[in-house]
């Protein structure tokens, strides 16, 4: 390893993104250090199954402990002495926040909170943490802009995240420790979230089960799939914010914080689809008409998200374009060969 290989702590490591992002670091040359804590809100084999793949490859060493556990944390930073930290861990989900709410404050809130303690001791040249695009509500106004106002949250999982946002920017000022939140729109793909539209859709199709949807389908989502955004999280690790005092140039739609080097970063995909196109897509990519249960909306869903990328590109000179015929069939290929689905018998 050369004197110059950059260390990344990445917390949330064996999740959906931490996964994906491990590979795409280590891919780029980093050496990648892994932390999470294997939580059952979904199932741990395939947690357990992203790791082990991971460590196949010697750039890559993990720490299986919670946020909360405050002394493994420490552990974990000195084991690691990162350059950068890249958070991901976080208890994720909409509508699982109505149901166990303090799950989200202790993983999002505290645990948060004990990374930013750590963080802050740790001289680091970037702290890159996700947020989400929850935290813009209801906002009626799209494509979501990062200065849109975000302090009506319809869930206690984004008012967590915003919380986030909120925590970081103070450390950002107080402590000069450089902070891009980014806030992730509606992440798909291979080895993705059980709990989420796309792999619940296939799986009850591929069982010959009807799928629900929700508000009569009359939802959109800006749908981004995972390699455009590991990719744009790996550009956007250099480009730090700046401190107060040695800012020169101003980038165009910055949320550079005036007093503090922290920054909001929307990653999407920077399409509105339709729920029912989306579903039309699955419905193609896997050779099947779905059976539906048109349902009324879920308590703390949105009906639309769009992200407005041009921070992004501005920053990094990238915006995610997979199209989603495109990211649908990756995934569904992933899925059959995962599950050993044969679907020529
Ligand atoms: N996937 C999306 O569409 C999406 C959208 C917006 C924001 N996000 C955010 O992106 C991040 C990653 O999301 P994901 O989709 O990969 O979720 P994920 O659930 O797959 O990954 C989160 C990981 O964090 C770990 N974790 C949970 N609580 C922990 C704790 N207390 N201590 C240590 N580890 C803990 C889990 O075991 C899991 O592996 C999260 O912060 C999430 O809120 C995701």
């Amino acid at each position: 390893m050369s004197a110059e290989t950059r260390r990344v702590l990445v917390t949330g490591s064996a999740g959906f993104i931490g996964y994906h992002l491990c590979k795409e670091l280590i891919g780029a040359g980093f050496e990648v250090v892994g932390f999470d804590a294997m939580t059952d809100y979904y199932d741990v084999n395939l947690k357990r199954r992203r790791h082990q793949i991971l460590l196949q490859n010697p750039a890559f060493r993990a720490t299986e402990a919670r946020l909360e556990d405050v002394d493994a944390l420490g552990e974990a930073f000195a084991d690691a002495r990162p350059d950068i930290v890249v958070h991901l861990a976080a208890q994720a989900g909409v509508r699982y926040s109505i149901e166990n709410p303090r799950s989200y404050v202790e993983t999002n809130i505290l645990g948060t909170f004990n990374l930013l303690e750590c963080a802050k001791e740790a001289t680091l040249e970037h702290l890159l943490m996700a947020s989400t695009s929850s935290v813009y509500g209801a906002n009626p106004d799209m494509p979501f802009v990062e200065g849109h106002p975000t302090d009506a949250p319809l869930t206690l999982y984004a008012a967590t995240k915003k919380s986030n946002e909120n925590m970081a920017h103070a450390y950002a000022h107080l402590w000069d420790l450089p902070v891009t939140m980014f806030r992730f729109f509606t992440v798909y793909g291979p080895y993705g979230r059980p709990d989420l539209a796309l792999f619940r859709f296939a799986k009850a199709a591929l069982e010959g089960r009807p799928i629900d949807v929700y508000n009569h389908g009359k939802m959109t989502r800006d749908f981004t799939y995972i390699s455009d955004l590991v990719k744009a999280v790996r550009l956007l690790i250099d480009a730090a914010p700046q401190p107060v005092e040695e800012r020169k140039a101003t980038i165009e739609a910055d949320t550079l914080s005036a007093v503090g080097p922290h920054r909001v970063v929307n990653i999407g995909n920077g399409q509105q689809t339709q729920l029912m196109d989306f579903i039309t897509e699955l419905e193609r990519s896997l050779g099947m008409e779905i059976e539906k249960n048109f349902m009324d909306m879920q308590m703390g869903d949105v009906p639309g998200t769009w992200a407005n990328s041009d921070l992004l590109e501005n920053l990094t000179g990238y915006r995610p374009n997979t199209p989603i015929s495109e990211g649908i069939d990756r995934f569904v290929e992933w899925y059959l060969d995962y599950y050993n689905i044969n679907r020529d018998c």
